[in-house]
């Protein structure tokens, strides 16, 4: 089974996601074979690592939204393939990284890689996704997209620093959040529908409606990750769950209970946020206050609001299925449960 095939398996016929995956199938499957090309090397534990994600059934959405987006402009050549090839290259890249941060155990239904080779060899593996993206890039001579890009990494690089610092910090607001997820998790997302919009050569307006659509489309799926990292299954979700509390990550739902809760409350949060490992008892605990002040529903209304933004900034285009399909992918982001 390729990649694509098996991210397809786990989707329901009438999810939206497993429709556009097989309409832009014949894409996706040269963009995967790009992806097995650049990741070509005499060490072989680069490709090693690499086939193990590429294989392992992402869900590819950012070259979808970027090859959605180039199309939604009128794109019509094929320098498309390579550059979603290069976006997953980054998400595969960042996702190395993440997952020695955060000690990752499971990624995609599968151990992770970290958990299977190493630290060390995920992050000099990661080291080599971004470097070798940025030759391509740069091979590539497009100044445009090469700016996208390494704007995107650096702000993900400073998401994810700055999470790391704020680890355990109760303090934390909603404004601090989101402008930590902003970066670590949208800037990619938004610089993939971007770099869609500067190979159509569109217009500065269509330009920046993208930027915008993959800003707002990547705040939500954050949320939503947040959400379901609280009440999805293992099975489903691909990774462990209750990994945020367990780390000491102040996501919405804790955010939000927090400005609603008693002292005492508080307190009990504070040490189920200090403890490590987290118990299942305290895990119960902390789930029954989230339950009680309703953080999750408060988290899903917000992703609500972003995906109602993302889906608004696309009346800058003509009706086309590309744009369509956006604007149900919008939609997918909520209901997604993987
Ligand atoms: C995972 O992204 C990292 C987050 C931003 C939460 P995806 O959920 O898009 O990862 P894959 O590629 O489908 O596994
Ligand atoms: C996702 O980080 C963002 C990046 C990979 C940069 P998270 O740590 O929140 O996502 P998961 O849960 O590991 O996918
Ligand atoms: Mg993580
Ligand atoms: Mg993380």
């Amino acid at each position: 089974m390729n990649g694509l095939s098996a991210v397809i398996s786990k989707l329901d016929e009438r999810n939206p996601l497993e429709e556009i995956l097989v309409w832009i199938g014949e894409d996706l499957k040269k963009v995967d074979l790009e992806f097995r090309k650049n990741l070509r090397s005499k060490v072989p534990i680069i490709s090693a690592i690499g086939e193990h994600l590429l294989l392992s059934g992402g869900k590819r959405l950012r070259p979808l939204l970027l090859i959605l987006s180039a199309r939604a402009c009128g794109y019509t050549g094929e320098a498309h393939i390579s550059m979603a090839s290069l976006i997953e290259f980054i998400h595969t890249a960042t996702l190395l990284h993440d997952d020695v941060v955060d000690r990752a155990e499971l990624r995609r239904g599968m151990e992770s890689a970290n958990a299977k080779w190493g630290n060390e060899a995920c992050v000099l593996v990661g080291d080599f996704l971004f470097t070798k993206c940025f030759s391509l890039l740069v091979e590539n001579g497009n100044r445009k997209i090469l700016q996208a890009i390494s704007r995107a990494t650096t702000l993900m690089a400073e998401g994810e620093l700055e999470e790391l610092i704020k680890t355990n910090d109760l303090s934390l607001t909603e404004d601090d959040y989101l402008s930590i997820v902003t970066r670590k998790t949208a800037a990619l997302f938004s610089a993939a529908t971007q770099v869609g919009a500067i190979l159509a050569d569109a217009p500065e307006e269509q330009e920046k409606a993208l930027l915008d659509f993959g800003m707002d489309f990547g705040i939500a799926f954050q949320l939503i990750d947040d959400r379901l990292d609280y009440i999805s299954k293992e099975e489903e979700f691909g990774k462990k769950i209750g990994i945020d509390l367990q780390d000491g990550k102040i996501t919405l739902p804790l955010i939000y209970i927090l400005s609603q809760c008693t002292p005492e409350e508080s307190e009990l949060i504070r040490r189920a946020v200090e403890s490590d490992p987290v118990t299942q008892e305290t895990f119960f605990q902390v789930g029954y206050l989230i339950e009680k002040y309703q953080g999750l529903t408060y988290t899903f209304q917000k992703a609500k609001e972003y995906i109602t933004k993302a889906k608004a900034h696309l009346q800058h285009f003509p009706y086309s299925k590309e744009k369509d399909a956006l604007s149900r992918l919008s939609d997918y982001v909520l209901e997604r449960r993987f």
